[in-house]
């Protein structure tokens, strides 16, 4: 072995593995599951940026005690670096008079049938410049960077053209080559019904599956497709035929479901075997045992509720069921601009009664599942990815304590 391509980090104050939370792909996660190392070295293989080697600082293997490249971390508190798989992230303008709206008594729905909602955003981010729609997504992805992100997943949908949903995922493209955090696109063509499709949304979904998809797909532009099923959106049979088209063409399937309304979304992910089914507030007792027993994510947005003023989803029940939950802030300028994922621990563990083991576990390894990167990042074990973030604190319970006060 070359010693000179390994680097030790020696005393770390806490390490969490989260070994047990991958042992058990993301259900029942208990305190014993994070995995806590106090006292802990890692061996990292720097040609590999992977883990050679994790334990406690006493039993460090004699053969890496004479590694030259050393660092002691003292105090450090050390997590896997956290996941956001959920973010709407490119975007031009700001909802403020949505939200002084909803203060004044109308609901989401409400705005979004009066024209404003997702349809606002949509035509500044259409007029919007590449530059402008960079230099914007840019600072959001250094934020989420500064507290703890290191993976973010980013969906279109602010176009809802060919043209401009290309323009959002070529950003993205762009996006990647400039920021250090690695970044996910999914296609959402069907996140609105665009203006042109007006009371023709059959149309928009028959174009989306005969034009769109296999543009998108040809230019390699999207790992995975979304689409939100709400009434006014679109129905559980139109989401299956834009899921089954993208499935075909290489696409790996999301679904916004049961937001505002129960209407099979769930079942419907759950039967596509959907990477993750995402926000679920509405979720029905049927739904919520389907989706236990079944691979598929559940990624809860917790922010979006605090946001809107809406319920939160029954986190409870899902994790009690054996469901994998995640957790995301679902950035985007009408249900939730925040983009701080520890914020969201806060809030999962006060308004959804999960425990701050089951919080860490929603941004980390659960939140890698619904990417399908948990073998790669999401917690810390030999032959991983070494990818860390440093919390403030004196211990992982600070994570959601902090009450997203994390700098
Ligand atoms: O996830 N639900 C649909 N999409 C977003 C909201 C987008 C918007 O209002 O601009 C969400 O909450
Ligand atoms: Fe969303």
């Amino acid at each position: 072995m070359n010693l000179e391509s390994l680097v030790l980090y020696d005393k770390i104050h806490q390490c969490v593995t989260l070994s047990g939370v991958a042992a058990k792909k993301g259900r029942h996660t208990t305190i014993k599951d994070l995995g806590v190392i106090e006292n802990a070295a890692v061996v990292v293989d720097s040609d590999t940026a992977r883990i050679l080697w994790i334990g406690k600082s006493l039993e460090l293997p004699q053969q890496f005690k004479e590694i030259v490249n050393q660092y002691s971390c003292e105090g450090e508190v050390w997590l896997p670096e956290l996941v956001e798989c959920h973010t709407h992230l490119v975007f031009a303008g700001d909802r403020s008079h949505d939200f002084a709206m909803r203060s004044s008594g109308k609901t989401y729905t409400q705005i979004a049938a009066e024209g404003g909602g997702i349809l606002t955003t949509l035509s500044q981010t259409r007029q919007a410049s590449v530059q402008e729609l960079l230099e914007r997504a840019q600072i959001d992805i250094d934020r989420f960077q500064k507290l703890g992100v290191g993976t973010i997943e980013i969906k279109s949908g602010y176009g809802l053209s060919l043209e401009s949903e290309i323009k959002i995922l070529k950003c993205i493209q762009t996006l990647q080559q400039i920021v250090s955090v690695q970044l996910v696109p999914t296609f959402m063509p069907a996140h609105a019904i665009p203006p042109e499709f007006k009371e023709r949304s059959d149309d928009y979904v028959k174009l989306i599956c005969e034009e769109w998809i296999p543009e998108i797909t040809k230019l390699q532009l999207a790992s995975y497709f979304d689409v939100f099923i709400e009434d006014g959106y679109f129905s559980v049979p139109q989401a299956e035929k834009l899921c089954l088209t993208a499935k075909d063409k290489g696409l790996s399937i999301k679904i916004h479901a049961d937001q505002f309304k129960s209407l099979g979304g769930t079942s419907l992910a759950v039967k596509l075997e959907a990477q993750s089914v995402d926000h679920l507030d509405h979720i029905n007792r049927e739904d919520i045992k389907a989706l236990s027993n079944s691979p598929t994510v559940a990624v809860l947005c917790p922010g979006a509720s605090l946001f809107t003023g809406t319920p939160y989803a029954p986190a409870r029940e899902l994790i009690d069921g054996g469901a994998r939950v995640a957790l995301t802030t679902d950035f985007n300028p009408g249900t939730c601009p925040s983009r701080n994922l520890p914020l969201m621990t806060t809030l999962a563990c006060t308004q959804m009664k999960m425990t701050v083991a089951e919080s860490i576990a929603g941004i980390t390894y659960n939140a890698a599942a619904a990417l399908g990167m948990e073998n790669e990042i999401g917690s810390l074990e030999i032959g991983k990815l070494f990818r860390v973030c440093q919390i403030k604190g004196s211990s992982y319970e600070s994570l959601p304590y902090m009450f997203g006060e994390l700098e």
